[in-house]
């Protein structure tokens, strides 16, 4: 595969792990909600490491607290209040303690979080991340600060992410921020701001720097990925949309995996489609989330999709990449959702047929447009009771699913020990799911390939085969598969001519 040429011109990057220093001032940094989160922490860390902090993994040795936030729905928020208690207990051990409290909380709370929280000291929103240093000089001063500024062209593009991950095997590399699509339920927009892509040459040189640091598996990250878009102003020709990106991401290095995340209905394009075909590394998984089966319900939510259109991008996603695992979002007891609707997420679900689904009960977000102009009116006692039917029903198809994996081969990527023993370890195939398997002398960030022999609703369970054994298996599945083919047209065509005799 041609390797592609990557501007020289790169920002200095330095160590991409975190430092540990007990010299200088340590930050401790805890993660709540999304993925994008996780890249942010990164992000700060490294602000914060240039300007004289380093690293902990110890809460009580910290100098300085910063709590990640997230304010997708109220009981992310309520977590966070209560570590906020626990802070508090912190501090009043150690008076010269700093808090902050950044992201999409800060964002939304700020007034609340700086007055009903006498401990916190610094309040920080996601696009003002930069100002950090300066902010921190003021709060060392003895003052509180506050930056929530949200920007039109922040995306910290020249900003190298101090990477915390435990395994060195799988990094997130973000295309964008912010979101332009305003679903009726969903806080991001007015907390994560206008969208805005990331220059493309920055993403390329970012990549390079994990295959550079032996990292295997990349997630590129958006709100909504399908509507990236960078714009050469010297060359209007060469726009570059998500496809043309994935593309020159997948050609980077073709050992390294490629996902991304998250894909809208509304968006996805062929063109994403058949680039995944095209390069073996892009991993064949697609998080689609549907939050609805019922078109009324879309509408309300301003998803700008029907049902019939979302079944339609799932035919295409078969067609086109017959082994992809689709995975997705399910919001249950929207506002106004009858038993009828609901009825439409489970008929949904059992259409498509989903691997893997994120559920969640509806959370009401302030100034919100559902917020504003719906009535939040399912009772909680029924969003509960249809969260658990959406439950029952993708434990039911994740276990399918996994089932219609067990004789088959997958190229696993190995990212640690299983949870229950040293003895095997936990890796997953290109569809994302997670297989378990006695770990013979492999190590983390090694593919094997593992032949499936049995699976939970949650896991598969295999074992390494050889490649020689590999090759030979998949002979005799071709063979099977042949075989059953003929013997399949043979009954067609022997009932046909019984049909035409007994007529
Ligand atoms: N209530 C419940 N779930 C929500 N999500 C977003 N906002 C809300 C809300 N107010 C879910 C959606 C989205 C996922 C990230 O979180 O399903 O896709
Ligand atoms: Fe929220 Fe919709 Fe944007 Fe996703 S696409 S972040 S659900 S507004």
């Amino acid at each position: 595969m041609l390797k592609q040429k990557i501007n020289t011109e790169k920002p200095d990057y330095k160590s991409i792990k975190p430092v540990f220093d007990s010299s200088k001032k340590r930050v401790y940094i805890e993660t709540y909600g999304c993925q994008m989160n996780v890249n942010d922490s990164e992000l700060v860390l490294s602000i914060l490491q240039d300007n004289d902090y380093s690293f902990t993994k110890n809460m009580d040795e910290a100098d300085l607290i910063l709590v990640n936030t997230c304010s997708i729905r109220e009981n992310a928020e309520q977590r966070i209040w209560g570590r906020l208690d626990v802070f508090r207990i912190a501090k009043n051990r150690k008076k010269s303690l700093k808090i902050g409290v950044i992201g999409c909380m800060a964002e939304r709370l700020k007034e609340e979080l700086m007055e009903r929280e006498k401990i916190v000291d610094l309040v920080v929103g996601p696009d003002a991340y930069r100002s950090l240093p300066d902010l921190l000089r003021n709060v060392e001063a003895g003052q509180k600060d506050v930056n929530v500024l949200l920007s039109r062209e922040e995306t910290y593009a020249d900003i190298s992410p101090v990477r915390m991950d435990e395994n060195g095997v799988s990094a997130f590399v973000s295309i964008m921020r912010g979101c332009n699509n305003v679903c009726a339920y969903c806080v991001v927009p007015y907390t994560r701001g206008a969208e805005r892509s990331r220059n493309p040459e920055t993403v390329l040189n970012e990549v390079q720097t994990l295959v550079d640091n032996g990292y295997r598996e990349i997630t590129l990250l958006g709100q909504n990925v399908d509507s990236y878009y960078w714009e050469d102003e010297k060359n209007p020709d060469k726009d570059i949309n998500f496809a043309r990106l994935l593309e020159m991401v997948a050609l980077v290095d073709p050992q390294m995996r490629i996902r991304f995340a998250t894909s809208h209905p509304k968006d996805i394009s062929n063109g994403v489609l058949y680039t995944m075909v095209m390069y073996e590394n892009i991993c064949n998984c697609i998080h689609l989330p549907v939050q609805s089966g019922s078109t009324r319900i879309l509408d309300l939510m301003n998803r700008k999709y029907t049902r019939e259109h979302y079944l339609e991008r799932i035919a295409k996603i078969r067609e086109i990449i017959p082994d992809c695992s689709i995975t997705t979002d399910i919001i249950a007891g929207f506002c106004t959702e009858t038993e009828d609707d609901h009825k439409q997420t489970l008929s949904l679900m059992s259409e498509v047929g989903y691997d893997f689904a994120y559920m969640f009960k509806y959370s009401e977000r302030p100034n919100t447009r559902a917020a504003r102009h719906l009535k939040d009116d399912v009772d909680d006692e029924i969003k509960t009771k249809r969260l658990n039917e959406i439950i029952k029903l993708q434990n039911q198809l994740s276990l399918e699913s996994n089932k219609r994996d067990i004789g088959k081969i997958f190229n696993v990527l190995i990212d640690g020990f299983s949870k229950r023993s040293n003895e095997y370890f936990s890796g997953r195939t290109s569809q994302n799911k997670t297989v378990v398997f006695p770990k013979e002398n492999y190590s983390t960030g090694n593919f094997a390939n593992v032949l499936i022999i049995s699976c939970t609703s949650a896991t598969l369970i295999g074992e390494i085969v050889e490649e020689k054994r590999h090759e030979t298996i998949t002979e005799l599945k071709n063979i099977i598969d042949e075989t059953i083919h003929l013997v399949e047209n043979k009954i067609k065509s022997t009932i046909k001519s019984k049909i035409k005799k007994d007529k």
